[in-house]
């Protein structure tokens, strides 16, 4: 099974504040970082240091998108898919750390925005029956990838996270794991109660597994046979950027390596645990030695 990521690429300029800005507000910050980031991005090099091999494919712009390529590549991440777009900005993101290592990300799509179906065509003929496609929301042109890759009988994955109305326009119903958390459960269910809400995604995708993560109260696992919860490993709050795209890429490398649904949960808690504990989106993504470790010192 081969594991294409088709996702956002970012970088990040972080900003770490005492508190976020107010409206008409003017606030210094007392410190300043560019990192890797984007959502696709992170969870394609959690992906690669779970030890699964994995593919990116995306959009940065030529003249200032080399230090993202080159972090894929460092990682081992696959790049024949990713096109270096002339006279396109790559996409960024402007994100404020609180004190409470809590964050707000403001995005500018560029790049991430551009991609086209002649991309999408070119990119999907590599892969077929069975293999893994992982989206999040960051990207254009996420509907036609769905019902390309749902037509090749692909795996499909979703993340549905910036949530916004986009999402509720998808054809959901290819969708074989939704992984996601409680807002965006709400919004794709129309209920925000966490067990209707998770009753109504079961009843109206009954061929979808549910991944939901709940932040300091854990993750669930949900689908028609198996049912499981489990807690988070506590850790000092430094910085949560990216902690959710560790988990994505940690569970399913997990699981495309051959684990359990459990062993992928508590792997994938692990490796976000470790995310919370450091600053940056992808700086603070773990390698599986590490994970490994802290699970059996
Ligand atoms: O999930 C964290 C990511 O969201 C950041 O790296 C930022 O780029 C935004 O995409």
């Amino acid at each position: 099974m081969k594991i294409l990521n088709f996702g956002s690429l970012n970088l990040d300029n972080v900003y770490h504040v005492d508190h976020f800005v107010r409206a008409g507000e003017t606030l210094s910050s007392d410190a300043m970082h560019i990192y890797c980031g984007g959502k696709g991005l992170n969870q394609s090099i959690a992906l690669a240091r779970s030890g699964a091999k994995v593919f990116h494919a995306g959009a940065i712009g030529l003249e200032d998108g080399n230090i993202l390529k080159e972090a894929l590549k460092r990682n081992g991440v696959n790049i024949d898919h990713l096109l270096q777009l002339k006279d396109k900005k790559t996409g960024h993101a402007i994100i404020q750390i609180d004190k409470s290592g809590q964050n707000c990300i403001l995005l500018f799509p560029g790049a991430n925005h551009c991609i086209t179906r002649e991309h999408i065509d070119k990119t999907l003929e590599n892969f077929s029956k069975g293999d893994l496609l992982i989206l999040q929301n960051e990207i254009n042109n996420i509907d036609y990838i769905i019902n390309q890759a749902h037509e090749k009988g692909m795996q499909i994955v979703l993340n549905p996270s910036p949530m916004n109305e986009k999402i509720l326009a998808l054809p959901l119903e290819y969708v074989d794991y939704f992984i996601l958390n409680e807002v965006e459960m709400a919004d794709i269910s129309e209920d925000d109660n966490e067990e209707k809400g998770l009753q109504s995604l079961k009843e109206k995708y009954p061929n979808a597994s549910v991944v939901l993560t709940l932040g300091s109260r854990g993750v669930r696992f949900e689908n028609g046979s198996l049912s499981l919860s489990r807690g988070i490993f506590k850790v000092d709050a430094v910085d949560t950027t990216a902690a959710g795209d560790t988990f994505t890429g940690y569970f399913f490398g997990a699981i495309s390596q051959g684990e359990h649904v459990s062993q992928a949960l508590k792997i994938a808690s692990m490796a976000s645990a470790i995310a919370v504990s450091r600053q940056g989106a992808e700086p603070s993504i773990p390698y599986m030695e590490e994970v490994a470790e802290r699970l059996n010192p």
